[in-house]
């Protein structure tokens, strides 16, 4: 007979329990070569940063920036817990990523651009290269109308008209609002109705895999989308994979369609001065999922943001100007905005930008890439490195690079995946940082200094400076490092890399952000506005942190924030489908995947047809890493007396886990009957404790 579940064995999941997937690991130090030539390697920096120091500590991150007019408080907290940092200055991000760098780096390489087919070239700009475009495609935006404060949508690929595009906008004050080229036109036109576009800023065409993608047509699908929402798209840029020739089938639409390179053609040579912008003022949104089916825009501004991703790129990734640096995330997301184009520049960085697939066309060409160009900063994803491990774990070997230092970001990663980084990719010579943070918080929030700390395979570190962490419990008691028990990972201050606001909804910052242990609503002092970031952790007794994944219905793909909801609502828009669950499981190379319960409505036969319905519905809602691994059909969703589906037992099921006691469901047997469907008649359950966001999963409602 099965065991009750308790909600307190699955908020607090025990370090035993935990040990069954995680036992305490040896350090390893970062090499004295490593040290000797690190930015950042005095410890005292934790007692100029301590809590006591706080926030004019930061006064050190806006000194890394170059103003038009100084900032007049550090941290202005009137309006809490919306923050304004360094307010009264005047700046420009364009300004501090490209003109200051001309004086001494006109002649460096800002970006390599890396195309997909290996025997197309490399595509060279210099930080001159740069200006000039930069220039150029501000005046074209200033040319159709934009100025600061609109808001203009991309939906582009990994190639560097994309930085060109921001950088242009950011020059104007004009907010971007990227939507990762990989998401659907659907999703594109949802955000474009959200942050109201008027201008769609997109590509004809990209390599990904091997195929030249018409990316045009999915501009079309979001000016539809978003025009069905009540937003009116009245642009549309569209620049040439290949300048000059027109590579997507999709036909332009006269009147609203403009290809960039002939819109262009008169501006070339123009300058456009940077515009001195309030330090608080948006520098861009960035979509991100959360618990309920509507995607939240995150809100960054530029003085605090750009301080806090120029000073982690020279601390944490400790980019010298001088390096070759390569973070293979994808610009579409938010560690491409903070970790290929607004720190690594404003850092006057060498960046390559790799527009394809990483295991295109075999799993050495990260390697050949990396020995090439001679990169020695590598930057990437649990996921990547998994899959790169799986189809070629000699790989590495074979070629003559040197990282002194290597990044993962974005999952939690297992020991073993952190080892073959490290001997493998790293040859044993380069320090790793695991680096834990998200969307809202612009930088890195959790991580080693990696000439500071030893690393730990698995665990994040402790926090960068200025980060004061703390896990609280449901009761919102402190939860002690060493005790073992896992709780919700919190930050007890502000600091300059937080979003602002959620775009348009204030309410819900408020909520989904501080409101759980926010001490008292009115309060204009930031103590007591401790800043919730939606992961489960543990603290070790020697202060370093586990993270253990998403404590809300957010399923964690491959590094991919998806929504449980957003999911499900693509579902539902299949016209059979009565409901629809989806639960995470575990996956040996993306870490979590979707998989999908659907009841179909009464009198409809089940079938295919349906199954294939609802995963092309995923694809075209939300995009191809959506697919759901499965779409069971149930004959019912196991409910409670009152209605609700219960997810949770949907995921262990999943998950090949124990469902724990049913029997107070309203309809205890259809749980044997979906259990049998998916498993098998015999038991193939497994013992292993589930891991904390997935035992977590479902209880948010
Ligand atoms: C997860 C990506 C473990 C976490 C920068 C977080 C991590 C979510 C790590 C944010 C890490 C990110 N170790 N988990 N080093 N980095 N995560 O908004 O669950 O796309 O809440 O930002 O990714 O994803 P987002």
């Amino acid at each position: 007979m099965a065991k009750p579940i308790k909600t307190t064995e699955q908020t607090e999941v025990s370090e035993a329990q935990i040990a069954v997937h995680w036992k305490e690991e040896a350090y390893y130090q970062p090499s004295e070569k490593f040290k000797g030539q690190a930015n950042l390697r005095d410890p005292h920096v934790f007692d100029r940063f301590g809590l006591d120091k706080f926030p004019d500590c930061f006064r050190e991150y806006a000194d890394m920036l170059t103003w038009f007019e100084p900032y007049r408080t550090v941290l202005d907290t009137s309006d809490a817990p919306f923050w304004k940092w360094f307010a009264g200055g005047k700046i420009n991000a364009s300004y501090n990523c490209v003109d200051r760098q001309l004086a001494k780096y006109r002649n460096k390489s800002a970006f390599i651009f890396v195309p997909e087919p290996e025997a197309e070239r490399d595509v060279v700009i210099t930080y001159q290269e740069l200006y000039d475009r930069v220039n150029e495609v501000a005046a074209l935006l200033r040319g159709v109308g934009l100025k600061a404060g609109d808001r203009v949508t991309c939906h582009m690929p990994m190639v560097p008209e994309l930085p060109i595009t921001m950088l242009a906008c950011a020059r104007l004050g004009v907010v971007h609002s990227q939507v990762f080229g990989g998401f659907s036109g659907q999703a594109c036109g949802s955000r474009i109705q959200d942050s109201g576009s008027r201008v769609l800023i997109t590509m004809d065409s990209y390599w990904r895999n091997g195929t030249l993608v018409d990316h045009k047509a999915n501009a079309d699908i979001a000016v539809r989308a978003a025009n069905e929402l009540g937003q009116d798209v009245d642009k549309v840029l569209v620049w040439q994979r290949y300048p000059g020739k027109y590579s997507a089938k999709t036909p332009m639409v006269s009147g609203r369609d403009f290809f960039v390179n002939d819109l262009l053609k008169e501006h070339t040579g123009k300058k456009v001065e940077p515009v001195a912008l309030p330090s608080e003022a948006p520098l861009f949104l960035m979509y991100s999922s959360g618990t309920t089916g509507k995607p939240k825009g995150a809100q960054h501004g530029i003085a605090g943001y750009l301080s806090y991703v120029t000073a982690t790129s020279k601390w944490i990734l400790d980019i010298h100007p001088e390096d070759v640096y390569w973070c293979m995330a994808d610009i579409g997301w938010i560690t491409g905005h903070s970790y290929i184009v607004y720190g690594p520049l404003a850092n006057a960085a060498t960046s390559v930008l790799y527009e394809g697939v990483p295991t295109f066309p075999d799993a050495g060409r990260p390697w050949r890439i990396a020995e090439r160009l001679g990169v020695n900063i590598f930057h990437t994803a649990p996921t990547a490195i998994r899959m790169l491990r799986k189809l070629g774990p000699q790989e590495p070997r074979k070629y003559q690079y040197h990282f002194k230092s290597m990044t993962t970001v974005g999952e939690p990663i297992e020991p073993e995946a952190w080892r073959w980084y490290y001997d493998e990719v790293g040859k044993r010579e380069a320090v790793i940082t695991d680096t834990w943070w998200m969307t809202e918080t612009g930088g890195f929030l959790g991580t080693t200094v990696p000439a500071i700390h030893a690393m730990k395979p698995g665990s994040c570190g402790p926090a960068a400076p200025g980060i004061h962490p703390i896990i609280y419990d449901e009761t919102g008691a402190e939860v002690p490092k060493g005790s073992g028990k896992a709780g919700n990972m919190c930050i007890r201050n502000p600091w300059p890399g937080i979003m602002q606001t959620i775009w348009g909804d204030r309410d819900r910052y408020v909520k989904t952000y501080f409101a759980k242990y926010n001490r008292n609503p009115r309060s204009k002092d930031w103590r007591d506005w401790p800043f919730l970031c939606g992961d489960g952790a543990v603290q070790a007794a020697d202060g370093y942190y586990r993270i253990l994944g998403r404590i809300d219905d957010v399923i964690n793909v491959a590094g991919h924030r998806l929504g449980t909801k957003e999911i499900e609502s693509a579902c539902l828009t299949v016209p059979e489908i009565a409901e629809a669950a989806v639960v995470p499981v575990q996956d040996e190379l993306k870490g979590r995947v979707p998989e999908v319960y659907v009841a179909l409505k009464p009198g409809v036969p089940p079938s295919q047809a349906v199954i294939d319905r609802v995963v092309k519905a995923n694809e075209e809602v939300i995009g191809k890493i959506a697919r759901p691994k499965h779409v069971y059909i149930v004959p019912d969703m196991p409910k409670t007396r009152s209605g609700k589906i219960m997810r949770r037992v949907l995921a262990a099921i999943s998950n090949r886990r124990d469902v724990g006691d049913v029997t107070t469901l309203a309809n205890p047997d259809v749980v044997e009957q979906i259990r049998v469907m998916v498993q098998g008649k015999g038991t193939q359950t497994t013992q292993e404790a589930l891991p904390e966001d997935i035992a977590k999963f479902g209880q948010v409602e």
